[in-house]
């Protein structure tokens, strides 16, 4: 019997989680499912829906919800993170004081991710101790950004986790959709940090085909990725977006200035999905959910959980500890590669020498985001203003000063420290 709970079920974008659940019910099967939100109103609405879309599918998982978290985890074999301390609100205005600065405004990368990562590391680590004292041997898996501060917390602190992002599965569906084959044929070489990665070959039957993907779909990848196509070719690797952040950064920064923050667009998305949500006769994921960045988030979330739970060894892109993996980094740095999965976790595959390129940009980011961990664990300004002087992004006393004073005044109410 079965038993998941979801912290921040009340997400618009749990349906994504339901559907998947709902259609790879022989990898999973789910007897019962609890969602955990401290929005009431929103869990009613969300939590009518999945109901509705397991009863379509003709699932015959019980969906229920709760805003007590020690009640909801009573008994999960496993539980999905996947909340946001302070709301599309808050992201808000980690993508837009950065940029008075200057700087990137991001809800994962430079200083509006140390704003998230303050407000949510402390947050995570009370639910993950709870969820300990009801079930030890439950599995936390982390949706929760900034992942690989996020799963470094839980793991420095002893918690059963792994941290899981939807980038790699997005780069595998893509990739197949251009090659032409399904997608379990595509094994990525992926390596990195969580939003900080390159795919440096793409297997399909053991045949590294990433150059004929260059050449023939050179201009469809560089595409998505919103960078230059020469870029790709030249390296010969492709970066995920977010490495756009880094490399066009003085672009982007004009850019994010002249529209809307990310922020905007998802509370009206948000806001006509859960009208939708409300309708007695949606019974099941709308289209408008494509707009959000979650794409095969379930399908990840569902692979990764049946690994764990049903001791697979499967081989998936997580977030885990590094343990020498990437020898020019602390053992205890958190790392995203492909790793066998089973009951005893990750355990990554060997990675081959990293270039320069990657390793420095690597390296320097983890240090930011252990410095970043020591903020959102110890508090104090002096620790903020390190991570952000770290930050290959930020780096210069200047910024990293007004930085620090505009993430504290913005985050007042959730620097329990203060
Ligand atoms: C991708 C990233 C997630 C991030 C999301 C943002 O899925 O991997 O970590 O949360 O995009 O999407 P949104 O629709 O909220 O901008
Ligand atoms: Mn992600």
């Amino acid at each position: 019997r079965l038993k998941i709970a979801v912290v921040g079920g009340g997400s618009t974008y749990t349906p994504e989680l339901i559907d998947g659940f709902a259609r790879l019910r022989d990898a999973l099967p789910l007897a019962e499912l609890v969602l955990i939100d401290p929005a009431a109103d929103r869990l009613e609405l969300v939590g009518g829906l999945a109901r509705r879309i397991f009863a379509k599918q003709g699932h015959p998982g019980r969906i229920s919800w709760t805003s007590d978290v020690d009640a909801g985890v009573d008994g999960a074999d496993a539980v999905l993170l996947q909340l946001r301390v302070g709301g599309q609100a808050a992201r808000n205005q980690d993508e837009t004081w950065p940029l008075e600065c200057g700087c990137v405004g991001q809800e994962t990368t430079g200083a509006g991710g140390l704003a998230k990562a303050l407000r949510t590391v402390p947050v995570v680590l009370d639910i993950a101790e709870r969820i300990r004292r009801r079930n030890p041997d439950a599995w936390i898996v982390d949706f929760t950004n900034p992942v690989g501060i996020v799963t470094r917390a839980l793991l420095s602190h002893g918690h059963k986790a792994v941290g899981l992002c939807n980038v790699a599965i997005g780069f595998q569906r893509k990739f197949a959709r251009l090659l032409g084959v399904a997608p379990e044929r595509v094994e990525l070489e992926h390596v990195g940090l969580n939003h900080l990665t390159w795919e440096r070959a793409v297997r399909v039957d053991g045949e590294d085909v990433l150059p004929r993907l260059i050449t023939e779909h050179g201009a469809a990848i560089a595409e998505d990725l919103h960078m230059p196509r020469s870029l790709v070719e030249r390296l010969g690797v492709v970066p995920s977006y977010y490495l756009r952040y880094y490399y066009q950064h003085d672009e982007v920064v004009e850019e994010l200035r002249s529209k809307p923050s990310r922020a905007a667009e998802v509370a009206a998305i948000e806001k006509q999905l859960l009208e939708m949500y409300g309708d007695p006769s949606l019974d099941e994921k709308p289209e408008l959910l494509g707009k959000r960045g979650g794409a095969f988030y379930s399908e990840a979330a569902v692979a990764l959980t049946s690994a764990l739970l049903g001791d697979t060894g499967d081989v998936q892109i997580v977030n885990t500890v590094n343990n020498g993996t990437l020898p020019f980094l602390p053992d205890d740095a958190v790392i995203e590669v492909p790793a066998t999965m089973g009951a005893g976790g990750a355990k990554p595959l060997p990675v081959r020498p990293l270039e320069p390129l990657y390793s420095g940009l690597i390296a320097n980011v983890t240090a930011y985001e252990h410095l970043a961990l020591e903020a959102a664990l110890k508090g104090g300004r002096d620790r903020i203003f390190e991570a952000l002087l770290a930050h290959p992004l930020i780096g210069q006393i200047a910024y990293a000063d007004r930085l620090t004073d505009e993430l504290i005044a913005h985050n007042r109410e959730h620097l329990t420290w203060l």
